[in-house]
């Protein structure tokens, strides 16, 4: 896909529930909860030690009922570590069709991408689940992962989206703290992570892929939370993971268009739709209340409106074309 716009991606991944596959009860607490997806993890919230119980636990609760709707995800290790073949085999071949996406950590380049999808097409082939239905979310955790951004993102027709991992990567380029998401201390000009962000964020669009921020790891300040997910909502991101039920509506919020901006986006492609008609006069800008609209208000109008689409908004006010035009 080159260029599609958000208003083509209509799956919501305002916030990413990350649950821990070793913890029975939280995944079972997880299954109510209004996060648009949630995501059993098999990677670094679970030692080495319970990995093998968590993929048998992860694939089990997949297939039970309860679930409330959520894109259903499963984190996988990495290809450098000893689990990754016997995760997806296992939790694909019991759970496949339970299953939305794989979410793919610490993705260097795209032979790590390459190498999940031949995996995914043999055991969807060999429990006779639908090729190629299960997605693809490469981790961009490195910098070599962030110098290879547009290889991963056109490694297989399965990539959904590119999700920014800022722990570990803020580990590998050697950035001077310890708190996830805020600014490093000395760092007192701009923000230290909008060049890594954008170039995610880029990537996205122009290979029509949604793009995820990663974790704000202080769970307790909300108010952080809320200030770090208005920063990557304001650059056009499409969603957050979230680590603790009270950061979920925050996410949803903050990644939804306010009401008056979905209904106005919505106003202008109506209006741009009647007026650019013939029977509104064929024109290509016009005056919609005391603003000019055109084709490039039209673009800007179609992604908030997308994203209020997707998540599920409803208009509260409607175009009514003027009876002198
Ligand atoms: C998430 O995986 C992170 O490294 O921030
Ligand atoms: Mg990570």
């Amino acid at each position: 896909m080159n260029g599609a716009s958000p208003i083509d991606a209509p799956t919501p991944r305002r916030s990413v529930l990350a649950v821990p596959g070793s913890s029975r009860k939280m995944i079972d607490k997880a299954k109510a909860l209004p996060a648009d997806e949630i995501f059993l993890d098999l990677e670094d919230a679970v030692a080495p030690l319970a990995k093998a119980d968590a993929r048998a636990q992860v694939a089990a609760a997949l297939t039970e009922d309860g679930w409330n709707g959520q894109h259903k995800v499963v984190r996988v290790n990495d290809w450098t570590t000893p689990w990754t073949y016997r995760d997806v085999s296992e939790v694909v071949g019991r759970a496949g069709a339970h299953l939305d996406d794989i979410l793919l950590p610490k993705v260097p380049d795209a032979s790590h991408v390459q190498a999940l999808d031949l995996l995914l097409t043999q055991v969807e082939k060999e429990h006779g689940l639908e090729p190629g239905r299960i997605g693809i979310e490469p981790q961009i955790e490195n910098a070599v992962g962030l110098t290879n951004i547009d290889a991963i993102a056109t490694a297989s027709p399965r990539v959904r989206t590119l999700v920014f991992g800022p722990a570990d990567f803020m580990a590998s380029i050697a950035m001077r703290t310890l708190v996830v998401g805020e600014q490093p201390e000395g760092y007192d000009r701009g923000d230290a992570y909008h060049h890594i962000l954008m170039t995610i964020l880029i990537a996205a669009r122009t290979h029509g892929l949604q793009a995820i921020d990663g974790p704000y790891l202080q769970i307790r300040d909300l108010d952080a939370f809320r200030r770090s997910a208005q920063r990557t909502a304001a650059l056009g991101f499409d969603g957050k993971w979230v680590l603790h039920p009270t950061q979920i509506d925050v996410a949803n919020e903050v990644f939804s268009p306010r009401q008056a901006d979905y209904d106005r986006a919505e106003l202008i492609l109506d209006a741009y739709e009647f007026h650019t008609s013939a029977a509104g006069g064929s024109r290509g800008a016009v005056m919609l209340g005391d603003e000019m609209i055109d084709e490039a208000s039209r673009k800007m109008a179609l992604v908030v409106a997308g994203k209020g689409r997707a998540a599920g908004m409803s208009r509260t006010e409607r175009f009514v074309p003027p009876t002198d035009s």
